[in-house]
């Protein structure tokens, strides 16, 4: 049963980091419903930063398609050959893009999106999922970001 979680705005970003952790923890062991689990992790990275995107895409029928995700309206498929998504899920890693006009083929879903964070989620050594994270600032995203996002992520694989 999900109860109401407290963020501190103020706090330190790796306090906040370590609260989605552990209360992403919680609910993937009391849920077994994957599209549950990332609505509910979507909604916690939401309300820990205020991220202006925050959600999934799931590799299905060779694309990338649109999963739960909190903040404007997205594109519903990427190939895997577009986008910062795309790249990610070729690459099989973490990318992050401190200006999203300057990578090439950014996929712009929102003009308010400045910079991005995507993160691959592995079953059985295959991309599965990524989580894409948009801020409207410029280079928002550093190392903390991508060693606590790519923590919480594994807890979904
Ligand atoms: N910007 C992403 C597309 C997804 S949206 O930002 C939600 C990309 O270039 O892959």
């Amino acid at each position: 049963m999900a109860e109401d979680v407290f963020f501190d705005s103020q706090a330190p970003k790796v306090e906040r980091y370590e609260l989605v952790f552990q209360q992403t923890k919680a609910l993937v062991a009391d849920e077994t419903d994957e599209i549950a689990n990332l609505a509910n992790i979507s909604a916690l990275l939401k309300q820990a930063f205020d991220f202006y995107w925050v959600g999934f895409y799931r590799v299905m029928e060779n694309q990338l398609v649109l999963g739960p995700f909190q903040g404007t309206l997205a594109c519903t498929r990427i190939p895997f050959d577009k986008g910062v998504c795309g790249a990610c899920y070729t690459q099989k890693q973490t990318l992050i893009v401190p200006n999203v006009e300057e990578f090439p083929g950014h996929i712009a879903c929102s003009s308010f999106s400045k910079s991005e964070i995507v993160v691959p989620i592995f079953k059985n050594n295959e991309v599965k999922l990524v989580l894409d994270v948009d801020s409207d600032k410029l280079n928002d995203f550093d190392e903390t970001d991508k060693i606590f996002l790519e923590k919480i992520c594994s807890l979904i694989a």
